[in-house]
């Protein structure tokens, strides 16, 4: 895809309306190394750089829109979640927020598991080469072919999702002469978003057997009395985007109080705990996300203390991020098209992609960030808009954000923070195409997933 020649686009100064947003930033063309991967900054002509690449030379190679993905941060981030938790725990990148071939290489070769919960994720991890037993499975409703796959592959475990789940595993594990790993999901009757968390009395969602009125108690007592399973732990997993370690505190001493009923009744210590994902990152200067070291240190120590408090052993911990790792190593780059100034309100800015490419913002009116990156400017801010292409007055990527006023069509912005949720949730909307997602590493780019084409369109289309 070539980038456009454009007419100069119109200039508009804001008044500033009512809406959701701070005061302009100091300096529009400073970049946050909060919200943008690691090797992200700017060269000397202004434009911006990531591993060592500029802007301008991705575009014209690989097009745009264009997912450009970090490749050292990536692995450092991993990297830092493996050392954080050591060798008595395990990580789990959760391959729902972004999984490629190239991905699940990387994490294979620094020392994370993986979980996956389709069988598409699967055939992605195994056919990348990652060991079938440092794979987790998840899933509300696996098909009976997803399970017999997963378990003829040899998965280091099941996460078990409801009652009929745990006979429909067992079942397929016997037919193959198996005894599966199996860890059961249980909904603990926490709720947690960014800031703050919510107790809840009773778990009304898909996820998960409750632990409220001795179903997660029954799960277990049922599943340890089946041949074909081997239940090695509870699983919790409580929210998503969250800073707050309190949901967590909950969370563990309600599991941590079933495996001592379990100990009670059955006289088994399980030997593992696994809290999930859901840590959050920053998607703009207001968000502050923990450093692993820290969550590390902190689930530990909640873990270690309820179960000291149970005279319990501590069970070996592990941990699914997905977003914490690939989210803050990705931004989506577009060319900007229309402009059209809305006077007293905002400029709504037009790209290339859109809902199709960033779901999030219309699904869960997330905050995101966005800056002029093919240059800089001095011009003053206006209150901007970003939208997308697609039919569909929702379709908005940054709901309100400052860029230059002299923002022209041609210019190239980008998107940080795009790696976690967005390519793995984009859809063909409108029949807009998918974009690639192109890794970037010391000076080089290559195309990781590649653009998808009218012919890919046209393949699934039989007639
Ligand atoms: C069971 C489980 N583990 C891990 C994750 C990953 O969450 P995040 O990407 O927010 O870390 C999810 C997300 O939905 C999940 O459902």
């Amino acid at each position: 895809m070539s980038r456009s020649a454009h007419p100069a686009g119109p200039r508009h100064a804001d008044v500033l309306p009512e809406g959701h947003y701070s005061a302009p930033p100091a300096d529009l063309n400073a970049l946050d190394p909060k919200v943008w991967a690691h090797t992200v900054s700017r060269n000397a002509d202004g434009a911006l750089t990531v591993g060592g690449v500029d802007v301008g030379t991705l575009a014209e190679q690989h097009g745009t829109p264009a997912y450009i993905l970090d490749e050292a941060d990536f692995r450092e981030r991993a990297r830092a979640w493996r050392t954080a938790f050591g060798n008595d725990a395990d990580v789990f990148y959760a391959g729902k927020a972004f999984l490629s071939r190239a991905v699940v290489r990387w994490l294979h070769e620094e020392g994370l598991n993986l979980d996956v919960c389709s069988g598409g994720e699967l055939a992605t991890a195994l056919s990348a080469g990652m060991p079938a037993d440092r794979i987790a499975f998840h899933g509300n409703n696996k098909s009976v072919d997803e399970i017999h796959r997963a378990i003829e592959a040899g998965v280091g475990r099941i996460v078990l999702d409801s009652f009929q789940e745990i006979v429909r595993v067992a079942h397929v594990a016997q037919s193959l002469g198996k005894r599966q790993r199996v860890q059961i999901r249980i909904t603990v009757g926490v709720e947690a978003h960014t800031h703050e968390f919510i107790a809840t009395a009773h778990e009304d969602q898909k996820f998960g057997i409750p632990l409220a009125g001795g179903q997660a108690a029954e799960a277990v007592r049922r599943a340890l009395q089946l041949d074909g399973l081997e239940l090695i732990g509870l699983h919790s997993h409580i929210g998503s985007q969250i800073f707050d370690m309190s949901g967590f505190e909950v969370a563990a001493h309600r599991v941590v109080g079933l495996l001592k009923d379990i100990r009670d009744e059955h006289g088994v210590e399980l030997p593992e705990i696994d809290l999930g994902g859901g840590l959050g990152i920053a998607y703009t200067s207001d968000d502050d996300p923990r450093e692993p070291h820290e969550i590390a240190k902190a689930l530990t120590e909640i873990v270690t203390r309820e179960c000291e408090g149970a005279r319990l052993r501590t069970p070996r911990i592990s941990v699914e991020p997905g977003r914490a790792i690939v989210g803050p190593t990705a931004f989506t780059l577009y060319e900007v098209g229309t402009i059209k100034p809305l006077d007293g309100l905002r400029t709504y800015v037009s790209v290339d992609g859109g809902m199709s490419d960033n779901i999030r913002t219309a699904l869960y009116d997330a905050e995101y960030s966005v800056a002029l990156v093919s240059r800089t400017s001095d011009a003053a801010p206006m209150l901007a808009r970003v939208v997308g292409k697609h039919c569909e007055s929702g379709d908005i990527v940054v709901k309100d954000a400052f860029l230059p006023s002299d923002l022209a069509p041609g210019d190239l912005i980008a998107v940080p923070a795009t790696g976690a949720y967005c390519r793995s949730m984009a859809s063909n909307y409108n029949h807009v195409l998918r974009p690639p997602v192109v890794a970037v590493r010391e000076g080089e780019s290559r195309v990781i997933v590649r653009r998808e084409t009218e012919e890919d369109l046209l393949r699934l289309d039989v007639g």
